[in-house]
């Protein structure tokens, strides 16, 4: 135990306060934009060890949130009273704001530079690009959207994705922690980060699909082993985790008539879940119906409900993996392709676009997939988004969106694990071979 009376006390107490200080510091001088200031402490080596990314122990606020934080624009009413004076105050104020966005942005953009991680939390929640959504600077936002795609192609490049960090690194040390203790001897579990599979691994957490695939707790083989909950408005898996629900059937109707717009055309869908999809799907009497579904409970339900004698339909039972190869070796082709499955990770929906796709679909065919990438949070959302564009553009996909408003979903996510969707609209993808 240390002695109070002794110096090593004393000493303990003010190297403390000096760490304290230092991060003060940088906060403040962030928070003013002061970037000459955060230059000298950022690079001066005395100075703190990651200066660009220290937090205040209060607020959980790093320099970028500091920095966007101060650029919230001033809420005092003008006095309306006072009609010509209260006209030049407000015209004075938006100069002001205007100033404060631009030296902001350049603040942001000069700790970016210096190794700022985007997407750190604050107590609160958010992100620094949460946080200039929420005060209104779309500059900031941008550049910090930017900033995340850079680094997710930069990861994603280098094939050693790490978890999209909630910040919040002490939890998922603790969740790779256990994934390494329930990994089981016969090595199926996916999940267990090992030296040459742990892209593969990481991946899963990085860029999802959605609930599909945004839940770094399960993995696609666990899933498919695991027994499921399915009702008349959603299928849950063993852990409570949203497999599919009942409030995405707008979402899928319009997926299906964009990618089936006529009948007699031949579709492919992966992944059946409720059959929302297909049910569409099949109003459009296709000349041919396949289906691929791994899971053995949502076979055994499509079969009970006679999904195996509908027009056109052929079941392939097993996982897209192994199912398609068979097909692209039969010379088999689609006029549209869709993908939904649940679990899997961003590298197996790469490679499906990229390997599988290129040889099943027609050279004027469309394919499409449910796009809940991030959808947890915006900034998420739209990070994604560019990522899969850059990935889509260089597998020679051209690829559309289309805004959908999504329902308020307050009651939903009742018994269900983790509210999958949080953003207000769902961009619905619609992809071709490029010209
Ligand atoms: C979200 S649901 C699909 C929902 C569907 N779009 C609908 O409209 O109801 C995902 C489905 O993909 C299946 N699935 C998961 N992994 C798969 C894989 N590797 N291959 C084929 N199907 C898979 C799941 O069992 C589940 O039925």
């Amino acid at each position: 135990m240390t002695d109070p009376t002794t110096n090593e006390f004393s000493e303990f107490s003010i190297t403390q306060i000096d760490v304290d200080l230092d991060v003060q510091e940088i906060l403040l001088a962030a928070s003013q934009h002061d970037i000459p200031k955060l230059r000298r402490l950022v690079r001066t080596p005395s100075s703190h060890a990651d200066a660009a990314n220290v937090k205040d122990p209060e607020t959980g606020y790093t320099p970028l949130h500091s920095a966007i934080a101060a650029c919230e624009p001033e809420t005092e009413d003008a006095d309306e009273t006072n009609g010509v004076n209260s006209a030049q105050a407000n015209g004075d104020e938006t100069d002001a704001n205007a100033e404060t966005l631009k030296t902001g942005a350049e603040t942001v953009r000069f700790l970016l530079h210096e190794g700022a991680i985007w997407n750190d939390l604050d107590r609160n929640d958010e992100t620094p690009g949460c946080l200039a959504r929420r005060i209104g600077a779309t500059e900031i936002y941008e550049m910090l959207v930017d900033a995340g795609v850079r680094a997710e192609m930069l990861l994603s490049r280098l094939e050693g994705y790490g978890p999209l960090s909630d910040g919040d690194d002490e939890d998922e040390e603790e969740e790779e922690e256990e994934q390494e203790e329930g990994a089981d001897a016969s090595g199926e579990n996916e999940t267990v980060p090992e030296l040459v599979d742990a892209t593969e691994a990481d991946v899963a957490t990085v860029t999802t699909t959605g609930e599909r695939l945004a839940n770094p707790e399960v993995s696609n083989p666990g899933y498919l082993d695991s027994s499921l909950n399915i009702t008349r408005d959603r299928i849950l898996d063993s852990d409570q985790n949203g497999v599919m629900m009942g409030w995405e059937t707008s979402i899928m109707q319009k997926s299906a008539q964009k990618l089936l717009p006529r009948p007699g055309l031949k579709v492919l869908n992966v992944g059946h879940g409720m059959g929302i999809v297909d049910g569409f799907f099949q109003e459009q009497s296709p000349a041919a119906h396949h289906i691929i579904e791994a899971h053995p409970d949502v076979v055994a339900e499509m079969k009970r409900k006679g999904w195996d004698t509908k027009p056109g339909v052929v079941i392939h039972e097993g996982r897209w993996q192994d199912i398609l190869p068979g097909l692209v070796g039969n010379g088999e082709t689609f006029d549209a392709i869709y993908y939904d499955t649940f679990a899997e990770s961003y590298a197996d929906f790469r490679d499906f676009f990229s390997e599988q796709v290129i040889g099943l679909l027609e050279q004027d065919g469309k394919w499409g997939f449910f796009n809940g990438m991030g959808a947890d949070r915006q900034i998420s959302y739209d990070v994604y988004q560019k990522v899969a564009e850059m990935d889509l553009f260089e597998a020679g996909f051209d690829i559309e969106w289309e805004d959908i408003p999504v329902p308020k979903l307050d009651g939903e996510w009742e018994g269900v694990r983790r509210a999958y969707w949080v953003v207000d609209n769902y961009r619905l993808p619609l992809c071709r071979f490029m010209d």
